[in-house]
């Protein structure tokens, strides 16, 4: 959703936002602005649409300076308008960029409006701007302005600020929105994003809730909610600059579903190297916070639901332990009974998803206290949130679609399963190297199944005029069905769902018809004869079938029913193998329907908002 970049520096900072601007592109905004001090002025260009059109407007106004912020916009309050897109101006002294809601501005609103403030948006950011600008009228300093606003919001945000009257600084605060400050050679940054400052540095300090901080080219000054001065850690950004390009990919998400054999590979290599499934695999505290748990709840959001999903069958199946799977944004709004003795388990590639940090705060509010986060992230604010941690090494992802976060999110939970079997005694060491050399296989298994991406091309050719789409499955494969139907619908628009097979006949047979077609997942398990029968169901009522099934399958296509075959079953991880092809398929009817596959209409990236 919305991004924030900004720069002080002894050259022109232009160059900087605007590229960070379109680093921030992926996360999904349809207004972008830039605001600079120079010369004793505050100058300021917006556009609606794309940075780049922005940028052709800042272009021609001859815009330099060595002081700017930025942003991207993704409305809520106030429409995809000019006048609401970001920075707001005060007084045509200071510039404000914000990400997050204030849920008080109303009120604030009002009080402002009395004290003669006009306001020209609808937005609840310029509220900020004028906050501040009426505690500088009061007599504070930019920053002391800053700190008493920030005490009079409610809600979340991610703030940057400049001024014309104070030239050398930039301010910004962070409260539920995360904002980091990157720290240059004479030059300072700050970004709600690493992705926004990599070109110019690496070097980056995480702001934490409540903090403020004021940022000069040569020093950055930071302090906490009580306004003290705090020492917060300098971290290595790992994130690659080559993750944020295309290369020779046509787009991000395509080159996010082949980069998934070497994310797989990252994301299990220290459980290779032990070859163990060790409970320091989620922090050194683990063993401690696992062993005396007696069941699970996964929170989660989109397709990090699904993970969860998939999740549920190995945890039960594996180690024995109940486990539960609840969408976030319901669970952070239900009267749930808290088992202060259960695992709660948040999934997040971002790190960032509202709902998901929500559900997590309130489980904690319950009672809760052994939180794990598995999310692809570094530092962001759910695993910061959570005493255990599991990273994806699945590296940045830029595609709205979730791809590579989805199947690294799937290596990270499998290995929880298997190390809550361990703890729980229910783990022999033939049965753990097993394990070990199913993980082994998988990226091979993963580049087996990319290689059908041919085959998959000319099924999605028959997909391009569908309006519908059935997705089924059964068992640990019915959240793979769950994932293509929402991945499909997602970048294609095609309106599509999934249902576990043996529902079909309660309901959604009524569907299917010769304009239907029918995605199946069947691979060789113990239901692959259950799942034959349903589509059975199918083609009597003139269903058009597509079916995934395993090399190894005696499965053959004939009139109505198309065949393509995975690699030979890999067992306990052929979900994992078996989404391949459902990412390939919706990637490749998106890419025949001529929609914009990385950056699908109404969506966001990082979902910062309820
Ligand atoms: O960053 P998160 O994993 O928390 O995001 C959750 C969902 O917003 C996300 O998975 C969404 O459903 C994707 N666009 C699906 O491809």
């Amino acid at each position: 959703m919305c991004g924030i970049v900004g720069a002080i520096a002894g050259r022109d900072v232009v160059p900087v936002l605007i590229e960070g601007l379109k680093r921030l592109e992926y996360r999904g905004y349809d207004s972008a602005g830039i605001a600079v001090v120079v010369d004793g002025a505050v100058r300021r260009v917006r556009r609606t649409g794309r940075v780049s059109e922005m940028e052709a407007a800042a272009g021609a106004e001859d815009f330099h300076a060595p002081l700017g912020i930025g942003h991207t916009r993704w409305a809520t309050h106030g429409g995809v308008t000019e006048g609401n897109a970001h920075p707001h101006i005060s007084h045509d002294t200071l510039a404000l960029v914000h990400n997050g809601i204030i849920e008080n501005h109303e009120a604030q609103r009002e009080r402002l409006s009395r004290l003669g403030y006009v306001f020209e948006s609808q937005t609840d950011t310029e509220v900020i701007a004028h906050l501040i600008h009426h505690h500088q009228s009061q007599g504070l300093d930019l920053l002391a302005a800053l700190q008493a606003s920030a005490r009079e919001l409610d809600g979340a945000y991610a703030l940057a600020v400049i001024d014309k009257r104070d030239p050398d600084r930039m301010v910004v605060a962070r409260m539920g929105c995360p904002l980091l400050v990157g720290l240059g050679d004479g030059e300072n940054f700050v970004a709600s994003d690493v992705s926004a400052i990599l070109q110019a540095t690496r070097r980056v300090i995480f702001l934490e809730e409540g903090d403020t901080a004021e940022i000069t080219r040569s020093a950055v000054r930071v302090f906490d909610g009580a306004g003290a001065a705090v020492e917060r850690g300098e971290h290595l950004s790992d994130v690659s600059l080559a993750s944020l390009e295309l290369g020779p990919y046509r787009h991000f998400m395509q080159k996010e579903i082949h980069e998934q054999p070497r994310a797989l590979a990252d994301t299990i290599e220290a459980i290779i190297d032990a070859a163990a499934f060790e409970p320091t695999l989620f922090g050194k505290d683990a063993e401690a916070v696992l062993r005396g748990i007696d069941g699970v709840q996964i929170l989660a959001c989109g397709t990090s639901f699904y993970s969860g999903s998939v999740a549920r069958y190995w945890i039960e199946a594996i180690s024995g332990l109940p486990c539960s799977v609840e969408i976030a944004s319901e669970y952070r709004y239900r009267k749930a009974v808290a088992n202060p003795k259960h695992l709660i388990v948040t999934i997040s590639q971002s790190g960032e998803t509202l709902d998901t940090m929500e559900a997590l705060k309130y489980a904690k509010s319950l009672g809760h206290t052994r939180t794990l986060s598995i999310c692809n992230v570094p530092e962001s604010a759910i695993p910061r949130a959570s005493g255990l941690v599991f990273y994806t090494r699945a590296g940045a992802e830029i595609g709205v679609a979730s791809t590579k976060a989805f199947t690294t999110q799937l290596v990270g939970l499998f290995a929880l399963a298997v190390t809550l079997a361990k703890l729980n005694d229910r783990l022999g060491a033939e049965q753990e190297a097993a394990y070990i050399e199913d993980l082994r296989q998988l990226p091979g298994s993963v580049q087996h199944a990319l290689n059908l991406e041919p085959q998959i091309t000319s099924w999605a050719e028959k997909f391009t005029l569908k309006h519908h789409a059935l997705f089924l499955g059964r068992g640990v494969h019915y959240p793979i069905a769950l994932e293509g139907a929402l991945k499909l619908k997602e970048i294609s628009y095609i309106h599509a769902e999934a249902y576990p097979a043996g529902e079909l006949k309660h309901g959604p047979l009524a569907l299917v018809d010769a304009e239907m077609p029918v995605v199946v997942i069947a691979p060789k398990d113990a239901l692959l004869e259950k799942v034959k029968s349903n589509m059975q169901e199918v083609r009597a009522r003139g269903g058009e079938l597509f079916v995934f099934t395993d090399a190894d399958s005696n499965f053959s296509a004939s009139e109505g029913v198309h065949v393509i075959r995975t690699p030979r079953h890999v067992g306990v991880l052929s979900p994992i193998v078996h989404t391949i092809p459902v990412q390939l398929l919706a990637y490749h009817t998106a890419l025949s329907r001529g929609t914009d596959v990385d950056k699908p209409r109404n969506l966001a990236k990082s979902v910062t908002v309820e």
